[in-house]
């Protein structure tokens, strides 16, 4: 397949287009803008692969969008693009409207142009993934688990621009029959993620001996999938996903934060001691304003229907990650030193 993939040079993105080429055999076109969160390092093991292109274009200008798509002529179209960090919606909205909101209206416009003159055969099967997240269902209690069914109920700026996007994608498909999937995935860990957000954020400072934030009281919960199993989820989504439906993606490895935080400090403190226990590192900070309480997914619409299942457990891919950072120095230093250090992010004015 030939597939233009979006954001490809972010954290799941990356490892999307690892996973296409590499081990699928696809074609892939990267679009990615090169934001902060762009990192062409992750992409190293592609730069001269024959079946990988890459195109530094933005997915608002919708004129590149039109000739990217005569250019390559995709099969299908993975649009992971997005600004994608909560508490920098928090401070910062504009960009979020802008790449997830606007942005994708440009590309699902983009993609219809192109779709609507494509043969009959490969027309009906060309798809749009829009890939989305699990907080546009809002935040559950302390029971249950967000389905496909679950009505939208954002709570951040990220996740209601989120929202907006999968609102327009599921419109371009009722109005336009435009064969568009929409995938919701829990959050991820693991490999080239980008230094700001609480996995990689805690394995390096704990690293470092530096403090280790945690926000609240800990007790949020995530519903954490390793990486590479999204990356494949995605590529079955892609291929036998039916235009029109919702797919909900998770591994069901429910975590409170403190939980998390602590395992990682387990391990680094195995891998490589120091003398005192890593945990006495963990400091509790203000939290997060309008933080999602727990999320859960129940991915058994794909599991059932698609035949994907996770592959890590939260064990073995938490296990993974500490030791790609400890053998990866390369990759996140530079990110470390000029572009993110480690600074708290996301506090208004009022919660300061
Ligand atoms: N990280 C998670 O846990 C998670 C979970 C579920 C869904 N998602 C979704 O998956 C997608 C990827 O998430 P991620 O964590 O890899 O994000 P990321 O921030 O690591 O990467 C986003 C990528 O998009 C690019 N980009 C941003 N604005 C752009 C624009 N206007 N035009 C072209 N490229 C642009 C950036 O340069 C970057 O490479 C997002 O849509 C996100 O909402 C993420």
């Amino acid at each position: 397949m030939r597939i233009l993939v979006t954001g490809g040079a972010g954290f799941i993105g990356s490892a999307v287009c690892r996973y296409l080429v590499l081990e699928a055999g696809d074609v892939v076109l990267n679009v990615d803008k090169l934001t902060y969160a762009g990192n062409p390092e992750s992409l190293r093991k592609l730069a001269r692969h024959s079946s990988y292109k890459f195109a530094r274009e933005d997915i608002c200008d919708r004129a590149a969008m039109d000739r990217l798509f005569a250019d390559f002529q995709p099969d299908g179209v993975l649009h992971l693009a997005a600004e994608s960090h909560v508490d920098r919606s928090i401070t910062g909205a504009g960009d979020f409207v802008t790449t997830n909101i606007v942005g994708t209206f440009s590309l699902l416009e983009a993609a219809r142009a192109y779709w609507s003159q494509l043969a009959p055969r490969r027309r009906s099967e060309f798809r749009f993934v829009q890939v989305s997240t699990d907080e546009v269902y809002g935040s559950l209690g302390a029971v249950g688990a967000f389905t496909e069914g679950t009505p939208y109920d954002p709570s951040s700026p990220y996740s209601a621009s989120k929202a907006a996007a999968d609102h327009l994608a599921s419109a371009w498909h009722r109005t336009y029959g435009l064969p568009v999937v929409i995938s919701n995935c829990s959050n991820n860990y693991g490999p080239f993620h980008f230094p700001e957000k609480l996995i990689p954020l805690i394995i390096l400072n704990a690293m470092h001996g530096r403090p280790l934030p945690v926000y609240g009281d800990g007790s949020n919960i995530r519903d954490w999938l390793f990486v590479e199993d999204h990356a494949r989820a995605l590529h079955t989504v892609l291929k036998r996903g039916q235009p029109g439906e919702k797919y909900n993606i998770g591994g069901r490895n429910e975590r409170q934060n403190i939980d998390v935080v602590r395992q990682i400090c387990r391990i680094l403190d195995r891998l490589q001691p120091t003398g005192a226990g890593r945990e006495q590192l963990i400091t509790f900070v203000k939290d997060r304003p309008g933080h999602d309480q727990r999320y859960a997914i129940d991915a058994s619409k794909l599991e059932g229907e698609l035949g994907w299942r996770a592959q890590e457990t939260f064990e073995s891919g938490i296990e993974k990650t500490v030791r790609w950072y400890l053998q990866n120095e390369w990759w996140w230093r530079p990110l470390r030193d000029k572009v993110y250090a480690g600074e708290r992010l996301g506090l208004t004015a009022n919660a300061e």
